[in-house]
């Protein structure tokens, strides 16, 4: 079965409409500060999609966009401002940015309760102690997909191929506190088909058309898909042979349509989150 997340996250969006209106008739408009450092092309795709998903639950957003040769401190002083602006409960700095700004850095400056990102230390600590009540977009994306197609983790072994900060390693903290039994493979691994071929759950988030193939994947189990991969045909794929292993395994996410989607739905999730929780404080 192919997990459609294109249409979970419509239906996300339309319960988040929902909740807006509410927050509206209490005098709170969410509101979204989007910064993105040069000219990244598809960088640029995914935060005109956010702001659109902003224009579609009837929240504010306003774009900042800095030149490539933005230095660091120039950027920070953008962050603090935005930290102390009312009309903003969500501070989102589109990633990668240029080499020489420290990512730490950034994600730092960002106050931990506009962290719409759910990318700054002690907003991922409260993920580690059990507490958080946000999640970094993409790990809670795929969580969702599989909560809500009655797909279940606890006991199950879930294998994450990928280790980086806003994938791999978030989302294997919110699988083990979901009671799976988790392994995290990277690029040092020496044998991923091992790793993969047990999973019940399979999480590939490295960037690598056809990296998983059908003989490295367990029947019967549940495929996500992070990668977005462009052809040279123009088209775009994830990191799965998705037309075998599709016939192996029993959920697969499609790309595009699968896991993308839902990643600007849920930040929605967190954005209302955060301005039903902060603003005015
Ligand atoms: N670049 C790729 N994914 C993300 C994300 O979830 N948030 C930000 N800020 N940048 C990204």
């Amino acid at each position: 079965m192919v997990l459609d997340g294109k249409k979970l996250a419509g239906e996300i969006k339309s319960q988040i409409r929902e909740e807006v209106i509410r927050l509206k008739e209490k005098g709170i408009i969410p509101g979204l500060a989007v910064v993105i450092v040069g000219n990244d092309p598809a960088s640029k795709v995914y935060v005109k999609n956010k702001k659109r998903a902003c224009e579609e639950i009837g929240v504010y957003s306003e774009e900042v966009a800095l030149r490539e040769e933005t230095t660091q401190d120039q950027l920070l002083q953008v962050i603090s401002a935005l930290n102390k602006d009312k009309k903003i409960h969500g501070i989102l700095v589109q990633f990668p940015l240029p080499g020489h700004i420290s990512s730490s850095a950034v994600t730092r400056a960002i106050s931990p309760e506009k962290d719409v990102d759910c990318f700054n230390e002690y907003n991922l600590g409260k993920i580690c102690s059990g507490e958080a009540d946000i999640f970094p977009c993409t790990p809670f994306g795929i969580i969702e997909i599989l909560r809500s197609n009655g797909i279940e983790i606890e006991g199950k072994t879930c294998t994450i191929v990928g280790r980086s900060n806003i994938v791999g390693k978030p989302l294997s903290l919110m699988m083990l506190s979901r009671n799976a039994t988790v392994t995290v493979c990277h690029s040092k691994t020496k044998d991923i088909k091992k790793f993969c071929s047990q999973a019940d759950i399979l999480v590939s988030a490295v960037g690598k058309p056809k990296l998983i193939s059908e003989d490295m994947v367990k029947k019967g189990a549940t495929l996500i898909d992070v990668g977005i991969n462009r052809l040279p045909d123009g088209k775009l794929c994830g990191d799965v042979d998705f037309e075998r292993v599709k016939i192996k395994a029993e959920h697969i996410t499609p790309v595009p349509g699968g896991v993308g989607p839902m990643t600007i739905a849920v930040l929605m999730k967190n954005l209302v989150k955060l301005a039903e929780k902060y603003d005015n404080k």
